[in-house]
């Protein structure tokens, strides 16, 4: 089926077979609250909020008048040696609501440059201190970090790895996957408690292999999501925690999918109970695409929802938290 307005020549659509698509497009057209609008007519759940961008439902009012406001307002400033006074605000409430003593906000625009940027940044301050020999990355099997060539060199997407695996970044090792129906019993909706500790391996394989003393950071997301939803086992991110901290190994935790009210509480981080040293995660953003971010009362609980904080380098639809520095 060919809509009759434009071809499907032009546009690329990732992780989807376009061959495939172009045969049986979805393509939609409106949305509202909890649904799409089909190019035909017909109204669509959206069951993962576009992939959890969208908590706060589709074409929320409040939402869309506070971005025409600040449209009509300042509508686009350079990010280099210049500030406005909304990137300013957004980074104060995201350091109030962030976990423990992270208080640093860097805006991106994607969860993926996030991902590449925390790394970059656990590199600059490792060097900083004087530990520039720091530089190996521990991500884990089947962790999803975006499409940027370090969130994939840290994830653990065989798929991704195909095409690209001879261009991801050198120094890099894997955890192994936190789900074992195997050897470990996993009810569903229990978190799963293991015989053995998990992270066993990391301790006596992958950090002699390395030697500690040259691992940059351990990067991982609380709850796996991109592989299957998993919860890690009992005491997992604790003892992830006890590790690095032994170690001089930065945590960051990937809550692009877990950050900003997902799980009932302000981020992943909370709800386990362990502070990382960097946080990345990607407020909703609004169905128009505005990368933005902003809190707004809806319908009568503080939820955080997108609309229109100013330009659009500051306009991110994710934000990388870095820790006061207590090192
Ligand atoms: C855990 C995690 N990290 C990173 C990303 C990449 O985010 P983005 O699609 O905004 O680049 C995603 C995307 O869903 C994700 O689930």
């Amino acid at each position: 089926m060919t809509h009759p307005e434009f071809t499907m020549d032009n546009h690329w659509l990732p992780f989807t077979s376009n061959r495939h698509f172009r045969k049986d497009p979805r393509v939609f057209v409106a949305a509202e609250g909890m649904h799409f609008t089909t190019h035909d007519g017909r109204k669509v759940i959206d069951g993962v909020s576009s992939l959890w961008c969208v908590a706060a439902g589709h074409n929320r009012r409040p939402i869309n008048e506070a971005i025409k406001r600040q449209l009509d307002t300042l509508d686009y400033a350079t990010a280099f040696q210049i500030g406005n006074d909304q990137a300013f605000l957004a980074a104060e409430r995201i350091a109030a609501m962030a976990p423990g003593d992270l208080n640093k906000v860097l805006f991106c625009n994607s969860g993926s440059e996030a991902a590449d940027t925390s790394l970059k940044v656990a590199l600059a301050y490792h060097r900083a201190r004087g530990e520039g020999h720091r530089t190996v990355f521990i991500g884990r099997e089947r962790g999803y970090h975006g499409v940027g060539f370090g969130g994939m060199s840290v994830g653990g997407i065989p798929a991704n790895r195909k095409a690209f695996g001879a261009a991801l970044l050198p120094r890099v090792d894997h955890l192994r996957f936190m789900h074992d129906p195997v050897n470990h019993a996993y009810i569903p909706n229990e978190e799963p408690v293991w015989a053995e500790d998990p992270l066993v391996e990391l301790e006596t394989r992958i950090l002699p292999l390395h030697d500690p003393s040259n691992v940059a950071a351990v990067i991982v997301e609380p709850i796996a999501g991109s592989a299957g939803w998993y919860i890690p086992p009992k005491g997992y991110l604790k003892r992830l925690r006890e590790i690095c901290d032994k170690h001089g190994i930065l945590l960051i935790f990937d809550e692009v999918i877990t950050g900003f009210g997902r799980l009932g509480t302000g981020f992943g981080a909370d709800y386990y109970g362990v502070v990382p040293d960097m946080g990345i995660s990607r407020p909703t953003r609004d169905s128009s695409g505005t990368r933005s971010l902003r809190f707004t009362k809806y319908p009568d609980h503080e939820v955080p929802a997108p609309a229109a904080l100013s330009q659009s380098s500051w306009e991110s639809s994710l934000a990388i938290v870095v820790g006061g520095g207590s090192r």
